[in-house]
C-alpha cells in the first residue's frame, strides 16, 4: 500500500472525494494522515471521523517560511508518504520543500493553468470575460501554481455567474478530476516527459 498524505487549510471537501474514490475504487494506496496549517480546518474533522491521523503545525508560531516548512515536512515525513496531496492547502512553499518532494507532490487550481495562477482566480476569470474556466491538476513546482500539468477540467462561464456560482461549478469538477488524476499516479499510470505528462494507457486527460 502506498501512503498519501494530504495537506489542506479549510473545507476539505477534496480530500472527502479522494477518500471516498480510494476505497470505493480499491487503489492500491490510502490516505494515512491529514495535516493542516489551521487547527479549525473542517477538513481535519473529517479524517479523524474515518479513522485518518490528523496533525497540525500552525504557520503563525514560526519566524520564517523556512522553519514552517521544515517542521512541516518532518511531520509528513512521519507518515512515510508515497505522495504529497495539496488540496486547499492556503500556503506558499519554499523550494527545499518541494524538491524534497519532487514528483510525488501534486495539487490542484481553480482555473485553467497557466491561466490565473495564485488568488482571486474566478474573480479574474470573470473580469477577462472568459467562456470557460476550471480546474487543473499538475505537479508542484517551486514556482506557485505552475507544474507538469496531470489533468483538466473545463466549465462554462454564464453570463449570470459570480464568483460564489462559479467557483462552485469548478469544484464539483475538482472532485471528478482530482480523484481521477490521483487513481492514475498511485497506479503507476503517469509517464513526465519534460512539463508533460501522458496517461500511459491513453484515457482522457481532460473532462469537459
Ligand atoms: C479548491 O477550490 C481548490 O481548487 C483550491 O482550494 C479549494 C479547496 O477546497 N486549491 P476544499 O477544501 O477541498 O473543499
Amino acid at each position: 500500500m502506498k501512503n498519501i498524505v494530504v495537506l489542506l487549510s479549510g473545507r476539505g471537501s477534496n480530500l472527502e472525494a479522494i477518500v471516498r474514490a480510494a476505497r470505493a475504487e480499491r487503489w492500491p494506496a490510502q490516505v494515512v494522515g491529514v495535516v493542516s496549517n489551521r487547527a479549525d480546518a473542517a477538513g481535519l474533522a473529517f479524517a479523524a471521523a474515518h479513522g485518518i491521523a490528523t496533525a497540525v503545525v500552525e504557520h503563525t508560531r514560526f519566524v520564517s517560511r523556512q522553519a514552517f516548512d521544515s517542521e512541516l515536512q518532518q511531520v509528513i515525513d512521519r507518515f512515510a508518504p508515497d505522495v504529497v496531496v495539496l488540496a486547499g492547502f492556503m500556503r506558499i512553499l519554499t523550494r527545499p520543500f518541494v524538491e524534497h518532494y519532487a514528483g510525488r507532490i501534486v495539487n490542484v487550481h481553480p482555473s485553467l493553468l497557466p491561466a490565473f495562477p495564485g488568488l482571486h482566480t474566478h474573480r479574474m476569470a470573470l473580469a477577462a470575460g472568459c467562456k470557460l474556466s476550471g480546474a487543473t491538476v499538475h505537479f508542484v513546482t517551486a514556482e506557485l501554481d505552475h507544474g507538469p500539468i496531470i489533468a483538466q477540467a473545463a466549465v462554462p462561464v454564464l453570463p449570470d455567474d459570480d464568483e460564489a456560482t462559479l467557483a462552485a461549478r469548478v469544484l464539483q469538477r475538482e472532485h471528478v478530476l482530482y480523484p481521477r488524476a490521483l487513481g492514475w499516479l498511485v497506479n503507476g499510470l503517469l509517464q513526465v516527459n519534460g512539463g508533460c505528462v501522458t496517461q500511459t494507457l491513453g484515457e482522457p486527460q481532460w473532462l469537459c
